[in-house]
């Protein structure tokens, strides 16, 4: 066993929660929660109660977020309403995307209306990939509609044996199409839901252990490009109504999940850093962060939760689990914001 150093993973995918549900999460616990999971850049998605569709928002939403440690950046939202907003939005530096709601999730932003999707397709500058939660038949016209106008899509948390095949298609025909899978997708299926209930509820929801095969077989073959977490907090209580918030916390233990599948021999470890460092990096132009590194023991496992958790929300579908490779120091362009495991920022 040996410490090896790793760069700062990336994360592209999660929902911080500032403002307007801080009760779950906020800048500075979730990127608490992001060094602690080795990862020192996130994107911040749109989908607060009052949803980042105006560059006033999108002001308000940087401005708070100075008290992140780590580095983040954003996606902008739509609601189908905001395109005269696209040109100053995409021009932000801040702005890695925009983030298109086709079926039903935490938030307001649904768009149904195949008339108001066609427009913001047409409408957003293309440069900065559309990033889209579209699940079956969605995800066709999705991969259409950027193709019909010039556009990088992003599908995300890619879930179905059915929607891996899709992107397997549209690669092969050279669309322009990424595709992102989150932890819970690969290491958890619909039988968990049945013990854990709503802590193991979100949107999209688990899938068949075919559709978890495909989703293995897609991120080693390259079809499926980057983890992403869709780190997505709720509170104990709102996930033990009846029903339960959709959404699980994943940034503290999605490294640690990939470097135990490295161990089981499922994925290489150099697949697992193009898919959580370099990738997401090359498909979203995220700036490098000189001097930024993460050290860790990827073949010393640890038990997940066993410390706690830095997310606001204090629980993990995984807590128990035996992971690998726990951060013991994370460097962020120079200053040390993790020793010996722990946050000293
Ligand atoms: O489960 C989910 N939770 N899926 C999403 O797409 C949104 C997220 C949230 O914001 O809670
Ligand atoms: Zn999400």
């Amino acid at each position: 066993m040996a410490t090896k150093r790793f760069p700062g993973f990336i994360d592209v995918h999660v929902h911080l929660r500032e403002p307007g549900a801080t009760q779950k999460e906020d800048f500075y616990t979730g990127s608490r929660a992001a060094i602690a999971g080795g990862v020192t850049f996130v994107i911040d998605m749109p989908n607060n109660p009052t949803p980042t569709v105006s560059i006033e928002r999108l002001d308000e939403k940087v401005a708070l977020a100075k008290k992140a440690i780590c580095d983040i950046g954003f996606h902008y939202g739509t609601n189908g309403k905001n395109a005269d907003t696209f040109a100053e939005a995409a021009s932000r530096p801040e702005v890695f995307g925009l983030k298109l709601y086709c079926n039903h999730t935490t938030g307001e932003m649904l768009i149904e209306d195949p008339k108001l999707l066609e427009t913001v397709f047409a409408a957003w500058p293309p440069g900065k990939p559309i990033l889209v939660h579209a699940e079956g038949p969605q995800l066709d016209m999705a991969i259409a509609l950027a193709d019909k106008h010039g556009q990088r899509l992003h599908v995300c948390h890619i879930t179905q044996a059915s929607e891996v095949e899709a992107v397997r298609k549209a690669k092969a025909a050279g669309r322009s199409v990424t595709a992102g899978v989150c932890p819970h997708h690969l290491f958890m299926t619909e039988k968990d839901r049945e013990e854990k209930k709503g802590y193991a509820t979100m949107k999209p929801p688990l899938g068949t252990l075919e559709d978890q095969a495909a989703l293995w077989a897609g991120l080693v073959d390259g079809t499926v490009d980057i983890v992403e977490t869709d780190h997505a907090p709720h509170t104990k209580e709102e996930k033990e109504k009846d029903p339960p918030a959709f959404g699980v916390p994943g940034l503290e233990t999605s490294l640690g999940l990939m470097l135990k599948a490295v161990a089981d021999g499922s994925i290489t470890e150099e697949r697992v850093v193009e898919a959580m460092h370099t990738l997401p990096r090359k498909i979203f132009n995220i700036p490098e962060q000189p001097d930024t590194y993460v050290e860790l023991d990827p073949d010393a496992p640890y038990t997940a939760g066993k410390d706690g958790y830095e997310s606001k929300c204090g629980w993990s579908p995984f807590t128990g689990w035996e992971l690998y490779g726990k951060p013991m120091k994370v460097v962020l362009r120079g200053k040390t914001l993790l020793e010996d495991g722990k946050i000293i920022a």
